[in-house]
């Protein structure tokens, strides 16, 4: 079985959906690290059975060597596939070289719409209000140098209403996340990706 790293920062609800649908079934997560020593995620991968890893930037001293403390922690796991599962920081140049095509992210909008610098969390599902789109709908990336940037192997829709605020656009996409980013795990473990340039196929029946 593929063996995993998923990196969170937060209450891990994505890594729930990898723990429920894929761990232990068409791949192995191997290790769960957090930037941030509250971050839910932990808890959930504890549950389970998982290693985990705090890396905590700050303790760390610069950008590199927090990247190059956590890819020694996947590298110490054997991991082949890393998984951003609502992870806030931007991987370095350095450790997006070090998984060609082997780090996916999930990002809560249409990419390239309401995606780059400053677009997370909460701020992506204000600006897709803000503007007024009829849709929305998580994307599943590779992660390339530049943010949100990579080319895209996933996305799903979902009609917003005229009386959706930020968080009734949040909760319809988290959803649809829950559902798209295990899938795209499993794809990939399952050796059903193809990646041509910027274009992805999926080859399952
Ligand atoms: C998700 O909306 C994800 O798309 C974004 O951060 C959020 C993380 O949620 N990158 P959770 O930690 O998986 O619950």
């Amino acid at each position: 079985m593929m063996k995993i790293g998923v990196l969170v920062s937060g209450g891990g609800t994505n890594l729930q959906a990898i723990i429920d649908k894929v761990h232990g079934k068409t791949g192995e997560i191997a290790v769960v690290i957090a930037n941030n020593p509250d971050a839910y995620g932990l808890v959930r991968a504890q549950k389970a059975g998982i290693a985990t890893a705090v890396v905590v930037e700050q303790d760390c001293g610069s950008p590199e060597a927090f990247n190059q403390k956590m890819m020694a922690v996947l590298k110490a796991h054997d991991v082949e596939l890393v998984v951003l599962a609502g992870f806030m920081r931007i991987l370095t140049p350095a450790f997006v070289r070090a998984y060609p095509n082997r780090i996916v992210n999930i990002h809560p909008a249409l990419i390239p719409s309401f995606c780059g610098e400053g677009f997370y969390g909460m701020h992506v599902h204000q600006a897709v209000y803000d503007y007024g789109v009829k849709v929305s709908g998580p994307t599943v990336h590779f992660v390339s140098e530049e943010a949100d940037a990579g080319p895209i192997i996933a996305q799903r829709t979902v009609a917003l209403d005229d009386s959706d605020k930020p968080e009734a656009i949040q909760k319809k996409v988290l959803v649809l996340e829950h559902e798209l980013l295990p899938w795209v795990v499993e794809q990939i473990c399952l050796g059903h990706v193809h990646v041509d340039g910027r274009r992805v196929a999926i080859d399952c029946k």
